[in-house]
């Protein structure tokens, strides 16, 4: 086992203030990657609590299309806390290569025709460019979904090319390549507890 480094003080939250405080986090050895933890468990699942309170102030029935791979840990751990009537539909696209984003969005998994006057939650783990949530955003509007909301785990503003509002954001964060609940680097990385940073090689 091994101690990786605290990069928690760079995280900001927005709207309400969970603090950020990481606890010393041990990883084992084949983790070798990793550089250090930038949002731990405990900081993910406070913040989680809160955000599920926020959106179930405002919905009756969220029709959540989660975006696959890497929304399905953050959602599982928040359509749990949600108190309101939750029902939900995955939709897949692809749009990154290693650490590099493509630019281009393609549709892997569609969402079913249930979608059609719906109030969507659109849920995502991470917004880099936006490029991909605008294009998934615009495609449920053509699938006629009645609302389109946003709901992102993390949030990267400085990389944004394509603007898209986002309603919900658990955690503002630095241009760092991150890894863990449910994010991966090459599919790898998507079962750690925590959100990590990674060792530039
Ligand atoms: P965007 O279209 O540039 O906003 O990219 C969004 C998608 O890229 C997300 O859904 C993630 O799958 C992936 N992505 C962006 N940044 C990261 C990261 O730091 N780690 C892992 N995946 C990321
Ligand atoms: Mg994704």
């Amino acid at each position: 086992m091994r101690v990786i480094k605290d990069f928690s003080k760079v995280i900001k939250v927005p709207r309400e203030g969970v603090k950020a405080e990481n606890e010393r986090i041990e990883v084992p050895s084949k983790f070798e990657r990793l550089d250090g933890v930038l949002i731990s468990e405990m900081c993910l699942k406070r913040r989680i609590k809160e955000l599920a309170k926020s959106i179930s102030e405002e919905y009756g029935l969220i029709y959540a299309v989660v975006i696959l791979k890497g929304a399905i840990v953050f959602f599982s751990d928040l359509a749990r806390e949600l108190s309101c009537e939750v029902e939900y539909d995955p939709l897949a696209v692809s749009s990154y290569k290693g650490a590099e984003t493509t630019g281009g969005v393609n549709l892997s998994l569609d969402v079913s025709d249930r979608v059609k006057n719906k109030d969507v939650l659109i849920i995502e783990d991470i917004v880099d460019t936006g490029i991909t949530l605008a294009w998934i955003r615009d495609h449920l509007l053509k699938r006629h979904a009645k609302s389109v909301r946003i709901c992102a785990l993390m949030d990267k503003p400085v990389r944004r090319v394509k603007k898209v509002d986002l309603d919900w954001v658990g955690f503002e964060i630095p241009d760092y390549f991150v890894v863990g609940f449910g994010l991966d680097y090459n599919q790898r990385f998507r079962n750690l507890p925590f959100v990590a940073t990674l060792l530039s090689q």
